[in-house]
């Protein structure tokens, strides 16, 4: 049996936060903030608004897309680093609020890259006979977990919410994904709350984001080249065969850096960073939802997904949009 990627939704807050509102909290302009992330704006959810909120209005414009029913979802993989709680898990959460008594439900913690680990994962699960339908969802609030004293990521987060479907079907539209992690950089990018050691180094348990931007911005164009090109060659295609390239939007430079040193023609790549921020494991399917409501993606476009942050972990794929 193969996997077919069949539908995505997603969700973003009302609230619109624009870079101004942190020239009152810290010392920044909208000039820095554009000029060196790319990020116009980002959506904040409001103090009693959380992931599961975002999440399942995701799932239900997903549902709208997709036009079918859900009630035959067997597997629920919930990718963020921004729960509402750790126990019980957003995706037993989201198996209640949809009533899919058939589905298995679990998060996963892979940071920015969860959405793409989600996708693989999915893959694995249905062509190994062992599910049919599964949904894969990445969500975050980020606003609830940012440190606003800490100028140099609070103007970079931002909320918001993507699900997509990936069922059993005769022919597969997704590729044969990579998958990695370099955890020898986890006290590059962190986030804890209680005190611990990450790799020997006592790391701070403020409960918020803590990332060494200058570190993973560096190791982020290096690696992510590097795998783009392992990628590629794992399905056997060529950069110009890539119709739309869709990087976890992190930071525009990085998006430039990425495609430059790849040798992809910056017109193919999507973002959401200019008007979302950066929302982690949602920032791909935003995106990508961002491209079809351009009328950018076509039906039998190829996109090559990647994403990458916290762990140090990437993980991507090539899909051909079904339409
Ligand atoms: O999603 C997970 C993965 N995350 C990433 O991939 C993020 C990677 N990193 C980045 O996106 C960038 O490194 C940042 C946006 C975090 C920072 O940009 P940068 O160009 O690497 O800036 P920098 O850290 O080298 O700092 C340049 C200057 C510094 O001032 P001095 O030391 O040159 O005087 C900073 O203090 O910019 C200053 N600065 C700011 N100035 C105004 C840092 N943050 C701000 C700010 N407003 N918000």
């Amino acid at each position: 049996m193969q996997a077919k990627l069949t539908a995505i939704g997603t969700h973003v807050p009302d609230r619109v936060i624009d870079n101004h509102y942190f020239e009152g909290i810290i010392e920044t302009s909208d000039e820095w903030i554009k000029s060196r992330t790319g990020i116009r704006e980002r959506r904040y959810t409001k103090p009693n608004e959380y992931t599961s909120h975002i999440a399942e209005q995701a799932i239900r414009n997903m549902a709208d897309n997709y036009g079918r029913d859900l009630s035959d979802v067997d597997y629920i993989i919930f990718a963020t680093v921004s729960h509402d709680h750790i126990m019980p898990s957003m995706a037993a959460i989201m198996q209640h609020r949809f009533g899919l008594k058939q589905a298995a439900a679990i998060d996963i913690s892979a940071a920015c890259a969860g959405f793409g680990y989600g996708i693989n994962l999915a893959k694995a699960l249905i062509e190994s006979g062992l599910h049919r339908k599964v949904l894969v969802v990445g969500a975050e609030t980020l606003s609830k977990i940012t440190d606003f004293n800490d100028r140099t990521s609070c103007v970079l987060f931002g909320d918001g919410a993507g699900a997509v479907l990936i069922e059993a079907a005769e022919e597969s539209n997704i590729g044969q994904g990579i998958s990695g992690a370099e955890g020898k950089y986890g006290q590059d990018l962190y986030l804890s709350t209680h005190s611990t050691m990450v790799n020997g180094e006592l790391i701070n348990a403020s409960g918020k984001i803590y990332q060494n931007g200058r570190k993973v911005f560096k190791w982020a164009v290096s690696r992510m080249a590097e795998q783009i090109g392992v990628l590629l060659e794992k399905n056997q295609m060529a950069v110009d065969d890539i119709d739309w390239f869709i990087p976890h939007s992190a930071n525009m430079r990085i998006i430039e850096a990425i495609c430059k040193t790849a040798g992809i023609p910056i017109e193919k790549a999507l973002e959401s960073i200019s008007v979302y921020g950066n929302t982690s494991s949602a920032s791909i399917p935003l995106a990508w939802q961002l491209g079809l409501e351009a009328g950018k993606i076509k039906k039998g476009d190829k996109l090559l997904i990647l994403g990458f942050g916290g762990g140090l972990a990437y993980a991507g794929n090539i899909i051909e949009w079904a339409g």
